[in-house]
């Protein structure tokens, strides 16, 4: 692939012209943009702008419902391939570009199965190996200490902190190369959003981060660089700091400072 042969090794993921449709609904409009490599990017925009359309192309959650319909492209380095076009394996994508959702959605099995879903999805089937992944994983989100003497408990049992962060390790788990959260921390108390926005500062050394949130002081706070779109396109981008201090856009310095959104 001629993009491959030309890749920045600082360039996780390119996307080009993207637009995404629900139906007749086109809720991204030629969206282009550079996910860089092992930094966090913030997604910022008033409710309904596209926020969670746009990460979900990255996994291709959507294409769990009829009618959608995507145009251009998102390249994901160091392949290059194409992961809005044709020939995707759904499954393996959304391994490999894990989600996070607001609300943190455990499956209903104890917390070392919940690790180790997809590590059994891959068809990895020595105890050992899982049981060893499942322990990197958890203490790679920052959860090991808490859960070591009850891995067998029911996920359920944790609290809403844990099990974000239990979301984050079985999402570890498979060794993804993005992590998409969408909206992490809305559902949880300060002391668990901190730990949360610490967390994805260790992470972004193994794993490329994409975050949406509403948050603007979590996106100044945790992010390198930040998106802002509105009604589905892309009106700026760049550092976070510029984008904070110094934005281009009109449209932009109205949302971050309040004016609207
Ligand atoms: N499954 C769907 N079917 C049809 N339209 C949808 C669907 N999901 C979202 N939309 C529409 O697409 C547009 C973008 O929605 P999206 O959920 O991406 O916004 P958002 O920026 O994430 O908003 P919020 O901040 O409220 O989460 C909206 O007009 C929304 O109504
Ligand atoms: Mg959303």
């Amino acid at each position: 692939m001629v993009e491959n042969k030309e890749h920045n090794p600082s360039i996780k993921a390119e996307v080009k012209n993207l637009s995404f449709y629900y139906g007749s609904l086109q809720a991204l409009k030629n969206v282009s943009l550079v996910i860089e490599q092992n930094k966090i990017t913030a997604l910022i925009g008033p409710s309904g702008c596209g926020k969670s359309t746009y990460l979900r192309c990255f996994n291709r959650m959507h294409d769990l419902y009829p009618g959608h319909r995507y145009e251009g492209e998102i390249l994901l380095y160091p392949d290059g391939i194409n992961i809005a076009g044709g020939g995707i394996d759904p499954i393996e994508i959304r391994l490999k570009n894990a989600m996070v959702f607001q609300k943190p959605n455990p499956f209903p099995k104890s917390i070392f199965e919940n690790v180790a879903y997809g590590l059994r999805i891959r068809g990895l089937k020595n105890y050992h190996q899982i049981k060893e992944r499942v322990e990197r994983a958890l203490l790679e989100g920052a959860l090991w200490d808490e859960v070591k003497d009850r891995l067998h408990d029911p996920a359920f049992n944790l609290s809403g902190g844990q099990q974000q962060r239990l979301c984050i390790a079985r999402a570890l788990a498979c060794d993804p190369e993005l992590l998409l959260f969408d909206e992490p921390t809305s559902a949880l108390d300060p002391i668990a959003t901190a730990r949360i926005e610490e967390l994805m500062g260790e992470l972004k050394k193994k794993v490329t981060i994409i975050v949406v949130t509403h948050n603007m002081q979590q996106a100044a706070r945790v992010s390198d660089f930040t998106a802002f779109l509105y009604l589905g396109e892309l009106i700026e981008w760049g550092k976070t700091e510029q984008i904070f201090t110094n934005p281009k856009e009109k449209k932009t310095e109205d949302y971050i400072t309040g004016r609207f959104g």
